[in-house]
């Protein structure tokens, strides 16, 4: 049996078999609440934002496969390789290696990203400098492995360096910007020694029997962070994936994929993370899975929460199945989108939700639909979504809540996940304990709204405009 407090932590909706959180599992433990003022204002002003956007773009986009992984020598469902893509697996290495010389995503435009995302209330990006792959999307200086390099058809285009074009145009739309790195790198020498056949996710010899194989891959990974941090204007998140390159020490053996790793792989997370700070003063470190002084906030994937976390956390879905992109993926619909927002925020969360550009260098059309639909609903609600915080009773039956950061506003969600969301003519519900409202409005509906209080919950009668309410009813009291 589990015990009562690992089941608190349980997460809900796991949509597809994920590398990490896929069982049980305390993301709070371990948590150390960073110390440097400007750290803790950050973050502080991060769990304002809410909405973020995340983008997994590749070379292997042009595949429409998963990124990354098929290069990885682990029989699981998102390593599967495509016989078209090679016979043997070295064969298939040298295919998708290759697919550098053909990616040129012309339509490249990250300003129309940026206008639509912004309107669907997205405050934050984070984009996929570096994936496991070890495909550079920016102009290192430590490998040809990358998008401006001569072999890479889209070199010669001006916006070659997209991440530097994707980092400037939402800065610049007022975005906080994110940068995903991938700690180990399936490319380079260093990590998977070409000595050796590598034998799944890990390094591929051990770096205590090669110590100086190892402070090579480390001094390539430190130069690669300082390039990111030096070259790219302001960053404010540094978001570090791969949790399997990190100290032997800090494994812990409840989670089945850290039970894989065999050996050292300590990269100098201090060392890092001071460059990074003296960089970007303030930046917020997320060394994902590694609890302690570098992981500022916890990342949950692909999944909700069950109940509120109160540590700093992000939970990161993809709008279709797949991070990366797939053609004709299943696009979740805008109600569904809406409802993972307000379950997160109640839960006191942030939500990444992952959108992947595709070979073309832009978004599947679709994508832009769902976008407008829930700009639609922001304009009228985003008001109890940024700046808020969680508020017992956090969730009860359909009612999820949030409260302004004064606490004087209380944000109450109807929601109703059976249906196409159609507003009722009545609702009650219970209101937060030693709260007083002394108003009460529905967000996008000019009439006024009749309401009445008795003991702890409030009965509304909503009007006829209530049909034009989309995906969910939001109640708003004020003390
Ligand atoms: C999963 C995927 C990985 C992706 C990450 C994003 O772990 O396996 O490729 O980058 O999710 O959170």
């Amino acid at each position: 049996m589990l015990s009562k407090k690992t089941k608190t932590f349980f997460f809900s909706s796991l949509l597809l078999s994920s590398t990490f959180f896929s069982q049980a599992h305390n993301v709070s433990e371990g948590y150390q609440k960073p110390t440097d003022p400007l750290v803790v204002q950050n973050l502080e002003n991060w769990q304002d934002l809410k909405f973020g956007l995340f983008m997994h773009w590749g070379t292997y986009s042009q595949w429409g496969i998963v990124e990354s992984w098929s290069l990885c020598p682990e029989d699981e469902s998102w390593t599967q390789r495509k016989p078209e893509h090679g016979k043997s697996y070295n064969e298939y290495v040298k295919n998708y290696e290759n697919l550098q010389t053909t990616f040129n995503p012309a339509q490249f435009n990250p300003q129309r990203w940026a206008d639509a995302t912004k309107k669907a209330g997205m405050k934050y990006v984070v984009f996929t400098t570096k994936h496991h792959d070890g495909f550079a999307m920016f102009d290192t200086q430590q490998s040809d492995y990358k998008i401006t390099s001569s072999e890479t058809p889209f070199s010669k285009n001006p916006k070659a360096d997209v991440t530097k074009e994707i980092f400037n145009t939402f800065r610049n739309e007022g975005f906080k910007i994110g940068a995903y790195f991938s700690k180990p790198d399936w490319h380079s020498d260093d990590y998977w020694w070409p000595y050796f056949p590598p034998k799944d996710r890990n390094v591929n010899y051990d770096p205590k029997k090669y110590p100086e194989r190892w402070e090579n891959f480390k001094k390539f990974t430190f130069n690669q962070l300082n390039e990111i941090t030096s070259n790219y204007g302001k960053i404010d998140i540094l978001w570090l994936d791969g949790g399997w390159v990190r100290p032997f020490k800090t494994i812990d053996p409840k989670v089945e994929w850290q039970r894989t790793i065999k050996v050292e792989q300590d990269i100098d997370m201090d060392k890092i993370g001071t460059m990074a700070r003296k960089n970007q003063p303030g930046i917020i470190i997320v060394d994902r899975t590694v609890p302690g002084k570098w992981e500022n906030y916890v990342t949950p994937e692909q999944a909700v929460p069950e109940s509120v976390i109160s540590i700093p956390w992000e939970s990161c879905i993809t709008m279709g199945d797949s991070f990366s992109y797939v053609p004709n993926d299943n696009y979740k619909s805008s109600q569904k989108i809406i409802e993972t927002l307000i379950k997160i925020i109640s839960r006191g969360g942030n939500y990444l939700m992952n959108i992947a550009p595709g070979p073309n260098g832009d978004y599947d059309a679709l994508v832009y639909e769902r976008l407008k639909e829930i700009s639609g609903w922001m304009e009228k609600n985003q008001s109890a979504v940024f700046a808020t915080r969680a508020i017992a009773p956090y969730h009860e039956g359909n009612f999820y809540y949030t409260q302004s950061k004064d606490g004087k506003t209380v944000n109450i969600f109807h929601l109703d996940e059976k249906i196409n969301y159609q507003a009722p003519s009545a609702l009650s519900f219970t209101i937060p304990e030693n709260f007083k409202p002394k108003s009460l409005k529905v967000l996008g509906v000019k009439n006024k709204i009749k309401w009445e209080k008795s003991g702890n919950s409030i009965e509304i009668k909503l009007p006829e405009e209530r049909f034009q309410l989309k995906y969910t009813t939001v109640i708003q009291i004020s003390e």
